[in-house]
């Protein structure tokens, strides 16, 4: 199993041992069962689908002009790819159409049936990229990354107790056109039932930071403490305020938090010693470059940035 630092993840460890250890001297005793797991333990997150997912994503980009921009061809591309995914995995998928800039623009929106929907738990990324690239770390990462964890919550075949949405936005690169298109569509009612949404743009960046969105204190903890168990030092990250689409949630009186590993700035030599990589260059040299391939992806923070998405919808939706 994953190791966890959630209280209930060790009870589970606790008893499988004393069931290893009594479990075969009792004479007569059935075999022990093997124990159920945790109900808020969430999955392992494969790197290797996201980054499957992201290959796909820079395939979509090579086949249509290089990009996956707003009003272009590889923007429907990409969204089709993801929706197809989440269609056959169970979901039940709206796409949500805009005008921005005299283009058609499309946000992509993935509810899990079950939970309380009058608690909704969202997670959300932009799913455009600029014109000037394929745009694979901004921000096929995030995209990539919840995409994954909404597999693994179908896979699991997951029950939580709140209402679990997923949201692929298009236009972030106009300005948060598309996440505020949603926010602005919703009635109050509806707005007021999302209890939490967590945003994700550029989680895989080459040359890594890790970065907490210093908002909600209850979602910062939970990611904080995720990657406090891993050993690994966070920063909170305060640069990003209006920066993404968790600002339109943000403005309307949601709670958000989320994660990023960096883009235009440069790394300084303390942030160097405590998470590796190159002090005086930037987390992200191909930052709306034509460089941002699927080769601008550095692994491991994308894995640590898939599990603990996944770690904090289970935690904050169970
Ligand atoms: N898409 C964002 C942008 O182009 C990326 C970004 C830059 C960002 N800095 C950020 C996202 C800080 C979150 C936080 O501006
Ligand atoms: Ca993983
Ligand atoms: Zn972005």
């Amino acid at each position: 199993m994953k190791l966890s630092v959630s209280g209930r993840a060790t009870a589970a460890v606790t008893v499988s041992a004393v069931m290893l250890l009594t479990g075969g001297s009792i004479a007569g005793a059935a075999p022990a069962a093997a124990p159920a797991p945790a109900a808020t333990a969430a999955p392992d997150i494969s790197v290797a689908n996201v980054k499957a997912h992201l290959d796909q994503l820079q395939s979509v980009a090579t086949a249509n002009g290089g990009n996956r921009a707003h009003g272009r061809a590889g923007y429907k591309a990409s969204l089709d790819y993801v929706k197809a995914k989440l269609d056959a995995a169970g979901f039940t998928t709206t796409v949500q159409q805009f005008t921005s800039s005299g283009r058609t623009g499309y946000n992509l929106i993935a509810d899990w049936p079950g939970g309380d929907t009058d608690q909704v738990v969202m997670a959300g990324s932009h799913l455009d990229s600029v014109t000037a690239g394929p745009g694979i770390n901004d921000n096929g990462s995030g995209s990539a990354g919840i995409l994954e964890t909404a597999l693994a919550v179908s896979r699991a075949g997951y029950k939580p107790a709140k209402h679990l949405r997923f949201a692929w936005w298009g236009a972030e690169e106009l300005g948060m056109v598309g996440s505020r298109y949603y926010v602005n569509s919703l009635s109050t009612a509806n707005r007021s039932k999302i209890s939490d949404y967590l945003n994700f743009d550029m989680i895989g960046s080459p040359n890594p930071g890790y970065f907490v969105y210093d908002d909600d204190p209850a979602i910062e903890k939970t990611f904080k403490d995720y990657f406090t168990g891993l050993g690994i030092a966070t920063e909170p990250e305060t640069e990003g305020d209006g920066r993404s689409d968790h600002a339109p949630f943000k403005d309307a009186g949601v709670a958000v938090g989320g994660l990023f590993s960096g883009a235009d700035y440069v790394k300084t030599a303390a942030q160097a010693a405590k998470w590796g990589g190159t002090s005086g260059r930037a987390f992200d040299r191909c930052y709306h470059a034509s460089c941002d391939t699927a080769s601008n992806i550095d692994s491991t923070a994308l894995d640590h940035n898939s599990d603990a998405i996944a770690h904090a919808l289970w935690e904050l939706s169970s």
